[in-house]
């Protein structure tokens, strides 16, 4: 018997995948694989809470899929797959609403702050959003989830319903810990180094996209914000610099010493040149592989297949639970 924790954790097929997805999540997927059962969900379900365009929707989930075995998820290792393909979701979510009070699903701050970007589409599934998270999690009888800071408090509203569930109508659920990532691994806008790195940012600048061509690359590094003070050093509140300097220990794995020994008395030029060139020589592999599997939708398609395959047995055997417990015919 396979004794090793089943991890799952969820990524949107939204926006264009950047370095602060790669380094604040998807590489440690990719780094955990050995170690545990993996599940790897693209929730395209939870994309539509946004305006979407139907046919770019199934282009970016396909192209996603690509994106994430092109970074290292390894099919033999980890199972990827669709949300959508699996109909208990949206099932679970739905006996899952009627267990959670309005009162705990209107604190959650993600809700708060979608809602003040989109103004104009504040609708149910936005605010429901957290009940079919805790779905996907639930579903799979899940150890450990890990997911940025942010993320928090949807994994510990998951929690409450799940015990509450558990309590109320018998044993169905296991209870899951957030794996929270690194802060270190918290990736902020290069032109705005006080907001996380977003896939909805505007600014031309913004982000670093995993498939940016190398002088893209060079000019966005260029380009970000900085200070007048020329000394490079980790000083949190000298924010830009200090992201970039994070950026850059993360890639060269050297301590944060030794990065600011190596940049001494050299200006912003010479350590955004490093910086550019790591970042270029972190993407390149990545972005042969995609190119290599764009070329083999075959192959994608079959991987997500597998995936899709191994893990709806237990989809279903705990949905069927969860009905059969609540009185559901
Ligand atoms: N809400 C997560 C995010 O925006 C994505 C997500 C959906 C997820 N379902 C999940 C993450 C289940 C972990 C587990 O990052």
């Amino acid at each position: 018997m396979d004794s090793k924790k089943v991890v799952f954790s969820g990524i949107q097929p939204t926006g264009n995948i950047h370095l602060g997805n790669y380094l604040g999540a998807v590489k440690n997927w990719v780094d955990m694989q050995d170690m545990y059962d993996n599940i790897f969900c693209i929730v395209n379900s939870h994309a539509i809470t946004i305006k979407q365009n139907p046919k770019e929707l199934i282009q970016k989930t396909l192209d996603l899929a690509c994106i994430l075995i092109a970074c290292g998820i390894d099919p033999k290792k980890s199972n990827l797959f669709i949300q959508s393909k699996i109909d208990y979701h949206p099932a679970l979510a739905w006996i899952l609403d009627c267990n959670i009070f309005m009162g705990d699903m209107t604190r959650m701050t993600q809700f708060k702050d979608k809602s003040n970007k989109n103004p104009k589409n504040i609708n149910v599934g936005l605010f429901n959003y957290p009940a079919l998270m805790a779905a996907d999690i639930l579903l799979y009888q899940v150890d450990l989830v890990p997911v940025g800071s942010d993320q928090k408090q949807h994994i510990e509203l998951t929690r409450n319903v799940a015990m509450k569930f558990n309590r109320d109508f018998g044993e169905c659920f296991k209870i899951p810990e957030p794996l929270i990532l690194k802060e270190g691994a918290r990736v902020m806008g290069l032109d705005d180094p006080t907001t996380k790195m977003s896939k909805s940012a505007t600014g031309k600048n913004h982000a670093i996209f995993l498939l940016d061509e190398p002088d893209v690359i060079i000019s966005k590094i260029k380009k970000a914000t900085t200070d007048s003070n020329s000394n490079i050093v980790f000083d949190e509140n000298r924010a830009g610099v200090y992201n970039l300097l994070c950026i850059y220990e993360v890639l060269s794995k050297k301590n944060r010493a030794s990065i600011e020994d190596e940049f001494a008395n050299k200006g912003y030029g010479v350590f955004k040149n490093a910086l550019a060139e790591i970042i270029i020589d972190t993407l390149r592999p990545i972005q042969t592989k995609y190119r290599e599997l764009n070329n083999d939708k075959k192959y994608i398609q079959e991987i997500l297949q597998n995936g899709l395959d191994s893990v709806l047995p237990r989809a279903e055997s705990t949905y069927n639970k969860a009905k059969e417990l609540i009185g559901l015919l």
